[in-house]
């Protein structure tokens, strides 16, 4: 009797548990079809050498969130304890990045946030307190005909647990962290009771923009008094203000639409320097390297320099790596010179 008392206590215990812990964590990326590993919190925080992804890594094993009182402590940047990402994905700006998330309890309404941060070398070793970011996205309440309302979050569960944001199309091309974010706004009536969710990933965005809006740094985004983070959302709300700092100007807003896996890809390992901005090998040294020959390597002549693209679907470059480096395929989209092992 003792036993089966203390196993259906056990039983209550752990579902209750179960319960607080349920909020979520982003899985995956996928960007033009091409799926990116995010960082398992079920696996590899008790991993020793866990697999390299571009998602930020965080010991919150517990999807638990971050609360208004920590607004000015680090753990607001990219959640409790978060540490870099030591890859990164490479987007076209103006490409479209799709974060899938576990499933969402529809309990927890609120806006869904997206910001950048332009690295000022790797985005693997940036300092994360010294980031600046700029809001590319932000949707708050879509509808309030009925009490709580409609919101981000609402709209996230109906694209499959997902949301779709562009990289905006004007930013200069470097190395950026992203900033996703829902805050669930369902116990905000009170002081901290508003619940934020940061995931960051770090992106290599390519391109041809210039634009480098200046942002805030993560422990100055918000306030715990602001319109947008103490709120009733029982009431019915005649506006709501999305918390944080203004949109940027360049910031393109989408219909919600979910990206279809056509297949795997690999974060990219490694120096996060710009295509544009990679180390210059000097022209004496360049010798002739044998061209990749895969379907979709590039094909004009000429050779790539170290960290430059060698190929990818409708890439059309030089094909052949300078000496010392070779060309390697990352998803069907990129191929870039690395250094040869
Ligand atoms: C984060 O770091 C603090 C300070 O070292 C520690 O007390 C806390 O337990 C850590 N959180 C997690 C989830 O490991
Ligand atoms: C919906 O999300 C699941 C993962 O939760 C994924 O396997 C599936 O491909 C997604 N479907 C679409 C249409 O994106
Ligand atoms: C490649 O080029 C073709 C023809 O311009 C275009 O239809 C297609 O969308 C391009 N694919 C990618 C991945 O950019």
């Amino acid at each position: 009797m003792r036993h089966t008392q203390s196993a259906s206590l056990l039983a209550a215990l752990l579902s209750a548990t179960t319960q607080v812990a349920a909020h979520g964590h982003v899985t995956n990326l996928v960007v033009d079809g091409v799926y990116y590993e995010g960082f398992d919190i079920n696996v590899f925080p008790y991993e020793t050498d866990p697999p390299k992804v571009a998602a930020w890594t965080t010991p919150n094993t517990g999807n638990g969130f971050i609360s208004p009182d920590e607004y000015r402590n680090p753990n607001i940047i990219c959640h409790e304890n978060a540490t870099n990402a030591q890859a990164h994905v490479v987007v076209g700006a103006g490409e479209k990045v799709n974060v899938q998330w576990t499933a969402w309890p529809s309990s927890h309404h609120g806006p869904v946030l997206d910001y950048l941060a332009r690295c000022s070398g790797s985005c693997e070793t940036a300092d994360k307190t010294e980031l600046e970011f700029f809001k590319i996205d932000g949707v708050g309440l879509i509808s309030d005909s009925e009490v709580p309302g409609t919101w981000g979050t609402d709209q996230l569960i109906a694209n499959n647990n997902s949301w779709m944001v562009e990289i905006p199309p004007t930013i200069a091309p470097g190395n950026y962290v992203l900033r996703h974010e829902l805050i669930a706004l369902h116990g905000a009536e009170e002081t901290d009771g508003a619940q934020n969710y940061p995931q960051c990933f770090n992106l290599q965005v390519t391109g041809t923009g210039t634009a480098t809006p200046s942002g805030v740094l993560g422990t100055e985004l918000y306030t715990s008094t602001e319109a947008g983070i103490l709120v009733n959302i029982y009431s019915s709300l005649a506006t709501y203000t999305v918390p944080g700092p203004s949109l940027y100007s360049g910031a393109v807003s989408i219909t919600q639409t979910t990206s279809a896996i056509t297949s795997t890809g690999t974060a990219v390992v490694g120096s996060a320097s710009g295509v544009a901005s990679g180390p210059e090998v000097p022209a004496s040294t360049i010798t002739p390297a044998p061209a990749y020959t895969a379907a979709t390597a590039g094909s004009s002549s000429g050779t790539q320099s170290l960290y430059g693209q060698c190929g990818g679907i409708n890439y059309s470059g030089a094909s052949a790596c300078a000496s010392g480096s070779s060309c390697h395929s990352y998803n069907p989209y990129y191929y870039q010179c690395i250094a040869s092992a």
